[in-house]
């Protein structure tokens, strides 16, 4: 959850490890800090809130230095403070480490070295790291060793960025379950969490791996793996310079940009896949294992959080194109089942970030079962890329806000492509289907012409503290979707439920004070969706609705209707999506939340 950036060069990197912290902050944005070598001193800056806090406490004192590593925290242990932001030292300041992960053992490490005299100041987990390594140093008097022995007690994931007073030109990376890239500058090394630190000064990189370390200086990079010594180093890549996205052109903020990205996502998501006139769908991305995907006979779908809804909206699709069962298991929870899972099973982990924890927890719960493993992700090179089979990108830029709004909208699109690619052959419903996923684009942008009224809508039920999202069929993976945008980003409390449920125990709740969001647009569950607003109305409870264009009977029931143009029941969610996005934004927007960036909340779960 956590970002990290760091440099070693020819150059100042000061302002460049400080411009890369602001790159990741999405990634986690309570407090941040950065420390530097400038042979023999050292410096460490920690400011709290936003890096532009850091930026400005660093730049006053305008320091130069050419190793650098800096920090972005999103709070696991210890509150969001000075003294628990990273970088953490040793006391003789020697020694200092930049931490993504979680120590799951510091506990024993940190009573362990206070019996042999050392002090803490801070209540984190990482704090242990630098005085580990302090305490191996003063057993071998290498800096590397000692990182070595620091490693070998650890239980946890991390990704470690590491400089040091005794090795004043070195920097030195480690890896396990939290990402690490190492850009290749002309003058110099820029690494990061993210590949995106890197992008903007090199397209060449190499992606450390699990229990690689890293040790880089100017003239050398050296990788080592500690668990098998044998092993390759990460090769050199060349990245892709996918669209980044990180222009806010006029927006205010990159949520109500990336909602407006969403006609273009779908696009991005299609292009070169789809021929409408055959019903053809191309994946080159699942070429290389189209032999055993014509032997699944069962699809798991692994994911968390926004993605796992998306899921939930492929287990409709797939299931009704592709006859194949599927189902769809939050990845906190797949790592953990006790299932019988055949290796003619295939698991889809679906991922914006391709980073998330728990994802990647389950896709490697399952890589010795000799199943399919498959990846729907947004992130190119990103580790749930790099861990599956073979799968398909989102190509959908940068989603920088932590609401995800067009990774779902396009999630949401390459499922129906995967299900159409799915099916036995193609027909009359995958030529209509990938006919309405070309108009679909205009008919999103007809969507977002309803700005105005949303708006409006929201200031009318901005002071409600709950909300109900219902819906049936397609409409109920949307439902769920709803209720978790706006309760993200506004902090009303909103639950999602099948429609069908109201009457097991949902329809308590209803009052004057307890709104619901009904998803009633054109399709064969309608008239049921219609009843279960009545049974509503006759409660008293206030029903916002999202309806088809044309449903005029909808429009006497409900106190407030949106509509949306007609399409497919199969590619009704991205129009709906769009809809329940841009009312989470304003209902946020009039309660003044800081809607990037939400309280407690970082954009990629980088532990469990
Ligand atoms: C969605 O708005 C949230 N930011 C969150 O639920 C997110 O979808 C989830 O953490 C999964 O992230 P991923 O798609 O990057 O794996």
């Amino acid at each position: 959850m956590c970002g990290i950036v760091g440099y070693i060069g020819k150059d100042n990197g000061i302002n460049l490890v400080l411009d890369g912290l602001e790159e990741l902050e999405y990634r986690g944005y309570d407090s941040a800090g950065i420390a530097f070598i400038n042979d023999p001193k050292s410096n460490v800056y920690k400011e709290v809130g936003e890096v532009k806090n850091l930026k400005k406490i660093v730049q006053k004192d305008k320091p130069n230095s050419n190793l650098i590593i800096g920090h972005t925290r999103w709070a696991t242990h210890g509150k969001p403070s000075i003294v628990n932001a990273h970088p953490h030292f040793n006391s003789d300041r020697t020694i200092y480490v930049v931490h993504n992960g979680i120590i799951e053992n510091y506990q024993e490490i940190k009573n362990r070295l206070i019996d042999q005299g050392y002090n803490f100041i801070s209540e984190t987990d990482s704090e242990v790291i630098p005085h580990l390594i302090d305490y191996y140093y003063s057993k071998t008097n290498n800096i590397l060793e000692s990182i070595k022995l620091a490693l070998n007690d650890l239980v946890g994931t991390y990704a470690l960025e590491i400089i040091s007073t005794l090795t004043p030109q070195k920097l030195y990376l480690a890896r396990l379950g939290s990402p690490l890239v190492i850009g290749i500058m002309k003058n110099g090394y820029i690494t990061g969490s993210d590949k995106n630190v890197v992008l903007e000064h090199t397209s060449k990189a190499t992606f450390l791996n699990d229990y690689d370390l890293a040790e880089v200086s100017l003239s050398k990079l050296k990788i080592i793996n500690l668990k098998d010594k044998d092993s390759n180093p990460p090769k050199i890549e060349l990245l892709e310079n996918e669209k980044t996205g990180n222009d806010l052109g006029n927006f205010p903020d990159y949520m109500l940009k990336e909602i407006h990205d969403t006609p273009e996502t779908i696009k991005l998501a299609v292009t070169g896949r789809i021929n409408p006139k055959q019903g053809n769908v191309k994946l080159g991305g699942l070429d290389s294992v189209i032999k055993e995907l014509e032997h699944i006979d069962r699809i798991i779908i692994v994911a968390c959080g926004t993605s796992y809804y998306a899921g939930l909206v492929g287990e409709y699709l797939i299931e009704e194109l592709a006859n194949i069962p599927v189902e769809v298991v939050l990845a906190s929870e797949f790592k953990y089942k006790k299932e019988p899972i055949s290796r003619s099973a295939c698991v889809i982990a679906i991922s914006q970030s391709g980073e998330t924890a728990d994802t990647i927890a389950a896709l490697n719960k399952v890589k010795d079962y000799g199943v399919l493993e498959l990846g729907i992700v947004n992130s190119i090179g990103s580790s749930v890329a790099r861990l599956t089979d073979a799968g398909v990108y989102c190509h959908a830029g940068t989603e920088k806000s932590v609401a995800s709004t067009k990774a779902f909208i396009s999630q949401v699109t390459i499922l129906t492509l995967v299900a159409l690619r799915l099916k036995k052959s193609p027909d009359k419903i995958s030529r209509k289907i990938l006919s309405e996923l070309q108009a679909l684009p205009q008919k999103i942008k007809t969507v977002l012409n309803l700005e105005n009224q949303i708006k409006e809508l929201a200031k009318r039920y901005k002071d409600y503290s709950n909300f109900l999202y219902i819906g049936r069929g397609y409409n109920y993976p949307a439902a769920l979707e709803g209720a978790l945008k706006l309760k993200e980003i506004s902090y009303i409390h909103a639950e999602g439920f099948a429609a069908g449920e109201m009457k097991h125990g949902p329809l308590a709740l209803i009052d004057s004070k307890f709104p619901t969001f009904a998803i009633a647009t054109d399709g064969p569950l309608l008239e049921k969706t219609i009843s279960n607003i009545e049974e509503i109305k006759a409660r008293g409870g206030p029903v916002l609705a999202v309806a088809t264009i044309g449903n005029k009977k909808l429009k006497k029931l409900v106190d407030d209707v949106i509509y949306i143009p007609k399409t497919l029941e199969q590619t009704s969610t991205q129009l709906i999506g769009v809809v329940l996005q841009l009312f989470a934004y304003y209902m946020a927007h009039e309660l003044s939340k800081n809607i990037d960036k939400p309280r407690n909340l970082a954009k990629s779960v980088t532990v469990e």
